[in-house]
């Protein structure tokens, strides 16, 4: 029987922090050590050009991510991992679904309306800013999912509708030309934390309130130290439910340890004793990998091989889907 196949993609933008860590990165490393499911995770190195023009950003971007990726532990044998750029087959197939997407579809996502939304209020012309790329960016998602024929999307809310448009293409495509394509669905994990922040909002590079994955202990701590508390004093019971340390510690902490923490909040643990806590916690769990970063960052001949050999496998499989659909659609040899 065929296995199920998972598949995400990690837009090359930023340094992993420990939202990215804690919602999408813990994640997918268990799931590409599951026998009984085909993963696939990939380098979004051609969707972080749309927003991104900095090019060494981008490469120190793409080699973070990878690193980390590999650093924790991601299971390369039983998931193929690979960057999306290393896969030509992605983009032919980005034209051919072009050709078979309406327009209408595009003009309602969200990414692109937000866009023409901020300049409608700045009084700017509405496609100010607005490249070929940001509009099609969800035609070279779909091509992404397609073309692997996936069948579950792990993606945080804000890319569900995405993942449907994908759905909506697919359909339409194997409408016309045939049943070529699987129709995904986005799967939002609903037990996975959605960070706080050092100011309680969620972790976001856009707020600028990250705690970066891989930095030195010293500054993990320095971060970490940086949260944002109320004003009650050691020894005054504090409320979990309000505490961005509190919600920090859950992400990472046993069951019991998170009880021991809530018995230490209603007995007045001090903000700087819980913190120091919360990084011996985080600390822990991170060390190893940490390691393992620092040296691979070091040397990334061993990051870059393993990115080749997936993008080997990915191509494989991406190519023959691109015969069938070239076939379906009237692309093939005379003879
Ligand atoms: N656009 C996604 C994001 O910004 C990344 C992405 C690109 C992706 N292609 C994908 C996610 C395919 C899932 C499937 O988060």
């Amino acid at each position: 029987m065929e296995k199920h196949r998972v598949l995400t993609g990690i837009t090359t933008t930023g340094t992993p922090h420990l939202g990215n860590y804690v919602g999408a990165i813990r994640p997918s490393v268990r799931a590409s050590r599951d026998k009984d499911i085909e993963s696939f995770f990939f380098l979004a190195d051609y969707h972080a050009i749309i927003k991104a023009t900095d090019p060494e950003k981008i490469r120190q971007s793409s080699k973070e991510i990878a690193t980390t990726w590999l650093a924790l532990g991601l299971d390369t044998d039983n998931s193929v991992f690979y960057r999306q750029s290393d896969i030509p087959e992605i983009l032919e197939l980005t034209w051919i679904l072009t050709c078979n997407t309406a327009k209408g579809l595009m003009n309602r996502a969200h990414a692109y309306k937000a866009s023409v939304q901020a300049n409608q209020e700045a009084n700017e012309d509405p496609d100010f800013g607005v490249t070929m790329g940001l509009f099609s960016y969800p035609v070279l998602m779909a091509a992404d999912i397609l073309m692997f024929r996936a069948h579950d999307i792990p993606v945080g809310r804000d890319q569900i509708q995405h993942v449907e448009m994908a759905r909506d293409i697919a359909q339409r495509f194997n409408h016309h030309f045939g049943e070529v394509f699987t129709l995904p669905s986005a799967v939002v994990d609903d037990n996975v934390a959605i960070l706080q922040g050092l100011d309680g909002r969620k972790m976001s590079k856009s707020y600028n309130n990250t705690i970066p994955l891989f930095e030195t202990e010293k500054k993990l701590r320095k971060s970490l130290n940086k949260i944002k508390t109320n004003l009650l004093e050691p020894g005054d019971p504090k409320d979990v439910d309000d505490s961005t340390v509190f919600q920090i510690w859950e992400a990472f902490a046993t069951p019991a340890q998170v009880d021991d923490m809530r018995e230490k909040f209603a007995a007045g643990i001090g903000w700087g004793d819980a913190k120091k806590e919360l990084f011996e916690l985080i600390n822990a769990e991170l060390a190893p990998a940490r390691e393992r970063y620092n040296q691979l960052m070091a040397e990334p001949e061993f990051v870059e091989d393993e990115l080749r050999k997936g993008g080997e496998r990915a191509r494989a499989t991406a190519s023959e889907l691109l015969d069938k659909v070239r076939h379906a659609i009237g692309i093939s040899p005379l003879t």
